[in-house]
């Protein structure tokens, strides 16, 4: 059966996935921008729930992505869900100022004004007022981990992570002299893998200990992406809750068993 390549974008409108270079001139889709847009308009679908629950009449609703790159979700998010809700803000975050100004120009352009654009890393970034949700999608290595550590200086309500490739930890098992290696690591490959799986265990762990409920699951099927993992987490209680403490403590067994100092703990 052929494929109706609307059903893509259903919601969005064609005009702005022209302007943001995702459709061609007429209308078309190439292979990789096939998979971004079905990435991104299934991560916009999970998050929309989020965004029905954290937005209030009274205060509205702000929403920080981080590494926004060419501020696809931010777009996808704004032209779906956040331009017709009341108090709604939308700041995307990158450290390339050429594409912050192309993104500025494309939403002043797009009548977008609830969209704002912040050139800065995301260790150094300054966001005025409430944080409700953040959201990262691929943002490099431990970008991720900023992208927390920024949501957590400012309570963030719920946060919406896609990690992207992770250096950080499986570098550090390498320091590991390799005649005390588990074989969980010892080849560099499984280093890689496992460092991964583990960066993205203990950010759950840390999350849950302060009193986020936190889900993992696939974003889209393998075929279409290799960095697949959407954690989604929701603000339900505070650190003392058991489940939160019952997590704290899984978080410090994991820490004795692999000497690794990930950014998200420094
Ligand atoms: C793989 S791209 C993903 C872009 C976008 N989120 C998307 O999925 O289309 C990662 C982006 O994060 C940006 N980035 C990486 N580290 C960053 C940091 N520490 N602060 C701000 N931006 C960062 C890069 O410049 C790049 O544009």
């Amino acid at each position: 059966m052929k494929e109706d390549p609307s059903a893509l974008w259903r919601g969005s409108s064609e005009e702005l996935l022209k302007a943001l270079h995702i459709l061609t001139r007429d209308g078309k889709l190439n292979a990789d921008s096939r998979r971004k847009l079905k990435q991104v308009h299934h991560l916009a679908q999970l998050i929309e729930p989020l965004i029905r629950n954290l937005h209030s009449s009274e205060s509205g609703l702000t929403v920080v992505d981080m590494g926004a790159g060419k501020s696809y979700l931010g777009f996808i998010l704004t032209d779906l869900y956040l331009k017709n809700l009341a108090g709604a803000r939308m700041v995307s975050i990158e450290n390339r100022p050429e594409l912050i100004e192309r993104s500025r120009k494309l939403a002043s352009d797009s009548g977008f004004s609830i969209m704002d654009f912040i050139a800065s890393t995301i260790g150094e970034a300054q966001v005025e007022g409430k944080v409700d949700l953040v959201t990262a999608l691929h943002a490099c290595d431990t970008a991720t981990d900023d992208a927390i550590r920024f949501g957590l200086r400012h309570h963030a309500r719920a946060f919406a992570l896609v990690p992207c490739c992770q250096a950080e930890v499986s570098a550090q098992l390498g320091e590991i002299p390799s005649a005390e290696r588990s074989p969980l690591y010892r080849q560099a490959l499984h280093r890689r893998e496992f460092g991964s799986h583990l960066t993205n265990v203990i950010r759950t762990l840390y999350l849950s200990s302060l009193g986020y409920q936190v889900t993992v699951t696939e974003l889209v099927g393998w075929e279409h992406s290799m960095k697949n993992e959407l954690i989604l987490a929701e603000k339900k209680s505070g650190p003392e809750h058991p489940e939160a403490l019952r997590s704290k403590q899984q978080l410090e067994e994991l820490l004795l068993a692999f000497p690794i100092r990930p950014t998200l703990l420094k």
